[in-house]
């Protein structure tokens, strides 16, 4: 198989068979980049309405600079991962100040939030840089096109897959090319029986040939569990609760918590008012509603009923719901 042949037959693919999504009806640089951002950890159907919204609300880069940290995070509710939104933000407002959008991947990545993913992602797909995208459909993709057990979570082996990306980006149009791939992994190649007869790639695809299609891609061996037990005070005063910023946990930095006893344990506590699971974390959390004045330093008092706007993470929703202090839903 060459390059030339790979490129050929899945650009005239993805021509023919990609899906009509909301971001993929400009070059805009700014909207490649929130489609690309919201799409790392959510689906594709997921995202949309998040991004039609978003867009809506934030029609520019100077429009998301400008807006209030927490204007971002509420429409970010739901999505999860906050830093995101965080970095997102200040990434809007650095751009702003460059007064243009880099075109490049190396000028990108200084960027908050901006990794190796995203800033290729953007370089190529907005800017036709010729740099290839490496994310969970194209390890699966690749794994599987070249036979190969890469063990992507390894430095050396993810490597080796950028500069497989890489290659099918050159002397073609990076942006389909890069698209191409995702697409194919997310429609076609799929963790689960893929529709190989349907595949542009099906002649050339080792792991059919040698009957690998379920043992690769290799798997990333899981990281163990760690249990965590969280009490959180609530403190009221009138309709407002006491909260700080947190970063005593190993999750949720910077996000505004009430005040928490975190204790680590080595297996599931027998009480507990809700489990919560973030990442490897198993969260056992009890709510305790203190009556006495909190102590805190950096503490802060914020209504009630504006939680959902300031601090979205679906943590402190669930305590405040299992607390009967928000609707159930
Ligand atoms: N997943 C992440 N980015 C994507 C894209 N641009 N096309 C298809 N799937 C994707």
């Amino acid at each position: 198989m060459t390059i030339k042949k790979l490129q050929k037959n899945l650009v005239q693919w993805y021509l023919e068979n990609k899906r009509p999504l909301p971001w993929r009806e400009s070059r805009d640089p700014y909207f490649i980049w929130i489609s690309e951002v919201m799409l790392q950890q959510t689906t594709v159907q997921a995202v949309i309405p998040f991004f039609l919204r978003f867009k809506q609300r934030f029609p520019t880069i100077g429009s998301l600079a400008q807006a209030p940290l927490a204007d971002v995070l509420e429409m970010w509710a739901g999505l999860g991962y906050y830093s995101r939104a965080r970095n997102l933000h200040k990434a809007a407002q650095e751009i702003v100040r460059l007064k243009a959008f880099p075109h490049r991947y190396q000028d990108l990545l200084p960027l908050p939030g901006f990794g190796d993913y995203t800033s290729r992602a953007v370089a190529s797909i907005a800017f036709g840089e010729p740099v290839g995208v490496v994310d969970g459909n194209v390890i699966r993709v690749l794994s599987r096109l070249y036979g190969q057990g890469f063990q992507f979570w390894k430095q050396d082996d993810k490597k080796m897959l950028q500069q497989r990306s890489d290659e099918l980006c050159q002397n073609a149009d990076a942006a389909t090319v890069n698209q191409a791939l995702m697409e194919l992994g997310a429609t076609i190649c799929t963790p689960q029986s893929p529709a190989c007869t349907l595949c542009p790639w099906s002649a050339f695809c080792k792991a059919r040939q040698q009957g690998l299609t379920t043992t690769l891609p290799l798997k990333k061996p899981k990281k163990n569990l760690r249990y965590i037990a969280i009490e959180m005070h609530l403190h009221f005063k009138k309709n407002q609760i006491a909260l700080v910023e947190n970063h005593n946990l190993p999750f949720l930095k910077k996000t505004l918590m009430p005040p928490l006893k975190i204790t680590q344990l080595q297996k599931k506590p027998k009480q507990y008012q809700f489990a919560h699971s973030i990442t490897h974390y198993k969260i056992f959390v009890t709510t305790k509603k203190i009556a006495t004045r909190p102590t805190h330093k950096n503490l802060q008092w914020y209504p009630v009923h504006q939680i959902t706007k300031i601090n979205p993470t679906s943590l402190l929703l669930k305590a405040l719901k299992a607390e009967s202090l928000l609707p159930q839903s």
